[in-house]
This record gives structure tokens, sequence and C-alpha cells, in this order.
């Protein structure tokens, strides 16, 4: 089992953001990826959707014979990881825990942002999280959904970015947040304009690298890491496949792909 392979889901490409930082902690393990691109986005989805998507991911990535899964996505995470993690006896995990770890890793986080999708901000699930693990916090949740479309086109550093960013932060920003949550897979590309958006002492958390930490720590504590010393692989699976999506892939994952093969759930 410990050579098996670990499974990642998402609604589409942006999930290899998740891949692409557990890779670089976890070089040895091999990879079987799901991006959903025929039925995306989901943040937009009702919860039922979501649910039910979800769980013909999961299906999927158990076909494969996966050790653990990570729902690569947080919409997914945010609507399904509870009904998944009782209905399947292998171990699953979402981006929503490990991020909210990380908020909280700062003892002074007080005041903290969060933007995601519309399904992401409508679950309260990261608000929720927040809230139980550190009484007395301050939290402003905002749903971002043109970041999305924007960093899919590739207008990171662009006035169109910039005037979303201003729509989206700047109500946050008066409210003097001390950390900024990027809750949605696509946002951390928009690291950099966001470094230099930012006004000095916001700190910014998220959900990608974060994510890879608590599958290495799960690994570890379950005795499933790989006994493999060569690097591993990736197999991308994707229940549509376009050119926009090859390219996408490329940017996510900031290298080639490889063979992405489409396959139906
Ligand atoms: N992967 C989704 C997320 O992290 C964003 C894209 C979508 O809405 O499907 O919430």
């Amino acid at each position: 089992m410990r050579n098996a392979p670990l499974g990642f889901f998402d609604s589409g490409v942006g999930g290899l953001t998740v891949v692409r930082a557990v890779q670089q902690l976890l070089p040895a393990e091999d990879i079987v990826y799901l991006g959903d691109t025929a039925r995306l986005p989901y943040g937009s989805k009702s919860p039922e959707t979501i649910r039910q998507f979800a769980h013909e991911d999961v299906r999927f990535l158990l076909s494969r014979e996966v050790k653990m899964i990570v729902v690569a996505c947080n919409t997914a995470t945010a609507h399904a990881l509870p009904s998944l993690q009782e209905q399947y006896r292998i171990p699953i995990i979402g981006v929503i825990e490990p991020g909210v770890e990380a908020v909280l890793s700062d003892p002074a986080a007080q005041r903290i942002g969060i933007i995601a999708t519309r399904g992401t901000v409508g679950s309260h699930a990261y608000q929720h999280e927040l809230a139980l693990r550190r009484t007395g916090l301050i939290l402003h949740a905002t749903p971002a959904p043109l970041l999305v479309p924007l960093v899919e086109e590739d207008w990171l550093d662009h006035p169109a970015t910039r005037a979303a960013l201003h729509t989206y932060l700047d109500p946050m920003l008066d409210r003097g947040i001390d950390t900024l949550m990027l809750a949605c897979t696509h946002y951390p590309l928009l690291i950099p304009v966001l470094k230099d958006f930012l006004p000095d002492g916001v700190r910014l958390v998220d959900s990608a690298t974060t994510c890879a930490e608590h599958v290495r720590n799960q690994l570890t504590e379950l005795n499933l890491l790989s006994e493999d010393s060569t690097p591993g692989s990736l197999q991308i699976n994707l229940t549509d496949i376009s050119d926009q999506f090859e390219d996408l892939a490329r940017r996510f994952l900031a290298r080639s792909p490889g063979r992405i093969q489409r396959v139906s759930l």
C-alpha cells in the first residue's frame, strides 16, 4: 500500500497548485489527478450537486487504487468532505483544515480576511473552523468569483485584475485585516501581484502549500510514505480536454503536464 499512488481531485486544473506543492515536498510519491473539467466550475453550483460530483470523483480515484485522497478543491472540501469521510474507509483530506491551522499558527492573527468562490464562502466552512479554534477572531469573508477567470486568462498583473482586487479587498483592508486567506486553488498564482498590492504587515496564507505539509504529516502518521527513492510519476486525467486546459495545466504545474488522459466518470 505504501507505494500506491496518492489521489487528487478538483473541479478542473486549479488543484495542480496543490499537486505542485506536494511534489516539491514529497518527490517520490506517484500521483493520480482527476480534474472534472467537463463540469467546472464547482464554485457556483449548489451544495447537493457539488457533493454528488465529489462522490463521483472519489469513486474514480478509488478505481485507480490510490492510498489516500486529497480533495484539492476548496469548494468541494467545503461542501463534501464530511460526507466523503463518512462514506469511504480510505483516508481523505481536504484543503480547509490545513489552511486554518496555517492562519492560526501566528498567535497574533486576529482579523482574518478570506477570499474564495461563492460556494466556499456560502458554506461558512472556513469561518466555522476558524471560530472553533480561536475565540474573538474578526472574520471578513468575501466571494471573489471574478478572480478565477482572470487567473485562467493569465491576466495576473493586469488593470482588470487590480480593479477586481480593489473591489474585493479594499473593504477588508479598511477594517484592518492582519491575514488574508487565499481559499481557492487558483489564487496562489496571484501571490506576486498580491504581495505588491497589500500593505506591509498583511500576511498571506494559501491553501496549496499548507495542504502539502498536511499530506506529508498524514502519510507519516499512517505509515504510508512511499518507500521508492526514484522520482514519482504524475498521471493527469480530465473529463474534458482542450488546448486551453492543457495550457492551464502547464501554468498551474509550472512545467509540462505530460500526456493528459480523457476519462468519463
Ligand atoms: N477549484 C475551485 C476552488 O478551489 C475553484 C474553481 C471552481 O469554482 O470550480 O474552490
